[in-house]
């Protein structure tokens, strides 16, 4: 197990615990994999947006409206930056991760994918990456293959080469699992596929706030995140796509701000990015991720990565230990994030979820959107943690005795 200097306790920086710490149980939260906690910067951010600049975005003929616009835009540099794309235009705003997805269901599928295509998607894959590739197999005849991970819940590139057929023209794929927790090695598999002339889509959801992100250097074609997830406010999300295959997507949400012209015979789309942002877009959520962008850059990746490794070295330590438990996921932590699933012999992660809540722990517990990989697994549902810069060993003390007690109370 490492152990790792804390200079600093991250804690202090979100609100929420203070306000736990004042009551007689301090909060122990283990789902940031869900939804991180916010920053107290990024309140702040959206505060100084709604005192100062609110206004309709790209549409005001007046100084506010243009404040408005300017923070807007401005987040949209900062993600950029954040992700390393090439232009602006190849940064898409949308409410999550599901939602860019999605898009590019709808925008990609309607454009670009024909009746007898496939698409290649690992059978671990969250309901968001599964469900919109269905629907063009529903709707377009699309065929959807399935590929699995190794026994350790690990994606290899052979087991992907091994999955193309030459009819494959996408493969999506998280590139952290939110069960399973393992980290695949999407610059090998994006190689691969650069070779076969096929697409590749990330959901980084689950690595966004917790590994560095380059898609020039990983050279993806696609790639989506939730602002939620990295502490930005809920309802702001990211689709990143590479601008020349972004130009050949038809429009996705139609209505305002995404035309340029339209006349009784036709309509002149707008150019990117904002022929992809369809209505009055969500300018205090992307102010508040541009700020949670900053905060996350203030630790930097590597401090955030050490802090995890050891916060789930120090889990698996004890988890491990527990009589009857499975634990899902790579056995070593140079190919995990911080999220761990498992299930205990005997006892409903859901019962186990409610005790420890009775501590205020809050772990998730059920399919987290992910059917398909459980039944692989043989189990209605896990219970699981993760972690994230608030976390200390102290909370992961706290989960061991919280187990112990639960499964006092729920062997007995
Ligand atoms: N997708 C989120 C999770 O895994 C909500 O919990």
């Amino acid at each position: 197990m490492s152990s790792i200097h804390r200079s600093k306790n991250y804690r202090e920086d979100f609100p929420i615990f203070a306000h736990f710490e004042k009551r007689e149980t301090p909060l122990i939260y283990l789902d940031t994999a869900a939804c991180a906690q916010m920053p107290g910067v990024v309140m702040d951010a959206v505060r100084n947006f709604w005192e100062t600049s609110r206004a309709n975005v790209h549409r005001g003929m007046y100084a506010l409206s243009g404040r408005a616009t300017e923070a807007y835009e401005d987040a949209r540099e900062t993600v950029r930056r954040f992700i390393n794309a090439r232009s602006t235009r190849e940064i898409i705003f949308t409410r999550n991760t599901t939602e860019s997805i999605n898009l590019v269901a709808y925008s990609l599928g309607r454009s670009i994918l024909k009746a007898g295509d496939r698409i290649l998607v690992p059978r671990a894959e969250h309901h968001s990456n599964m469900l919109p590739w269905r629907m063009l197999a529903d709707e377009r005849g699309v065929f959807v293959d399935t590929v699995d991970m190794n026994e350790e819940g690990f994606l290899t590139v052979e087991a992907v080469e091994r999955a193309l057929k030459p009819q494959t023209k996408l493969f999506v794929a998280a590139q952290v699992s939110n069960v399973l927790g393992s980290i695949h090695p999407v610059r090998e598999i994006a190689r691969l596929l650069r070779d076969r002339g096929v697409l590749f889509l990330i959901d980084a959801a689950q690595s966004a706030a917790h590994l560095p992100i380059d898609v020039e250097n990983i050279g993806c074609d696609v790639l989506a995140f939730s602002g939620y997830k990295l502490g930005a406010p809920m309802g702001i999300g990211v689709l990143y796509g590479r601008e020349e295959l972004l130009e050949r997507f038809g429009p996705f949400i139609r209505g305002g701000g995404m035309v340029a012209k339209v006349t009784e015979n036709g309509i002149r789309w707008k150019d990117l990015p904002d022929r992809l942002e369809g209505g009055t877009p969500n300018g205090e959520g992307a102010v508040g991720l541009a700020a949670a962008i900053g905060y996350i850059q203030t630790i930097g990746f590597e401090k955030i990565r050490a802090l995890e490794e050891d916060l789930a070295s120090r889990a698996l330590h004890f988890l491990r230990a527990v009589p009857g438990i499975k634990i899902f996921g790579p056995s070593d932590m140079k190919d995990r994030s911080g999220v761990i699933s498992f299930a205990i012999d005997g006892i409903h992660p859901h019962d186990l979820a409610t005790i420890l809540d009775r501590d205020n722990i809050c772990i998730r517990a059920g399919h987290h959107c992910a059917i398909p990989l459980h039944d692989y697994l043989g189990v209605p549902a896990t219970a699981r943690v993760s972690f994230w810069v608030y976390n200390t060993p102290e909370d992961v003390e706290r989960l061991g005795k919280g187990v112990e007690q639960a499964m006092r109370i729920l062997k007995a």
